[in-house]
């Protein structure tokens, strides 16, 4: 019976971990060593800066991040550019105030601008709307050791057009292999050499790639460094906590199972 059981347990595990590789298959979507993945991960600053070229270079000319302050660009545990360099950056782009009833120059309080072309979406929180790897096989696992992979599936999107394009109702689609469905409204954006790293880092596709998907998974999370470093003080705590629990406890008791002996 035993046997039988066991038998069909493991004839079910292999069957849902062969789903699970087929549909990773499907989606090719693969790991990349980000920094700031693991416990004890960090954003890499120069990455996110090339990141942020990479995306205002770019990006820019149809998304938006209305959701970051431009000021969060000099942020410890970010980007972390010096303040005038925040406030140069800020000045390049036109808002509209309320107030003022009229348009005028941003300043570092303001938000990143929203999407230029309509059906473009938002980028500030998509490197966590498209989170995968929860495997192996639904455990939580690779989120823990190899982060929740929505900066994979960016790279992944930047870096999968087939060259293949078709034109239905007046819009053309192109293939891409990473993105659901295989067919997407978003011209390839990236390609080699595009954009020129001020710190020579190499600038071949799959690098800008990578570095755009950073500065993404920090807009989506900026304060992740934060929340890593209080999660591993709590833990901290918790085992001083259990010891000195187990210690007093331990005293406590002394007496009586002295005595509990000395009876027997
Ligand atoms: C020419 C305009 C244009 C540019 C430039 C552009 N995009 Fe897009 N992007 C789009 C459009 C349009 C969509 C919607 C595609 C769809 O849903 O078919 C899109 C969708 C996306 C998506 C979402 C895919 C999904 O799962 O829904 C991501 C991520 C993305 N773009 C990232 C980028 C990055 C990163 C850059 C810069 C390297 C970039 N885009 C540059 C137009 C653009």
């Amino acid at each position: 019976m035993f046997k039988k059981l066991s038998l069909s347990a493991l004839a079910a595990l292999a069957l849902t971990a062969g789903a699970a590789s087929a549909a990773g298959d499907e989606a090719h979507i693969h790991d990349v060593d980000f920094s700031f993945e693991g416990p004890f991960g960090k954003f890499d600053e120069n990455q996110l800066q090339r990141g942020l070229k990479v995306y205002t270079e770019v990006c820019a000319a149809c998304h938006g991040l209305r959701y970051v302050p431009i000021r969060t660009l000099a942020d410890e545990g970010g980007p972390h550019m010096p303040e005038d360099e925040v406030r140069a950056y800020a000045g390049q782009f036109e808002v509209y105030d309320n107030e003022l009833d009229d348009y005028r120059t941003a300043t570092p309080n303001d938000h990143f601008p929203q999407s230029a072309l309509d059906n473009a979406p938002d980028l500030s929180l998509m490197a966590k709307a498209r989170a995968g790897f929860h495997g192996p096989y639904g455990t939580g696992i690779n989120q823990f050791v190899k982060g929740i992979g929505g900066a994979e599936y960016i790279v992944a999107i930047l870096t999968s057009y087939t060259g293949e394009t078709r034109d239905q109702a007046g819009t053309t689609f192109y293939e891409n292999t990473a993105f659901p469905g295989g067919w997407i409204s978003m011209p390839p954006p990236l390609a080699d050499e595009q954009v020129d790293f001020d710190d020579g880092h190499s600038n071949e596709l799959h690098h800008e790639a990578e570095d755009v998907a950073a500065f993404l998974m920090w807009t989506a999370e900026p304060k992740m460094m934060a929340r890593k470093h209080t999660g591993f003080v709590a833990v901290a705590f918790l085992i001083l906590l259990s010891s000195l629990l187990y210690l007093t406890n331990k005293r406590l008791w002394k007496p009586v199972k002295a005595k509990a002996k000395a009876g027997a």
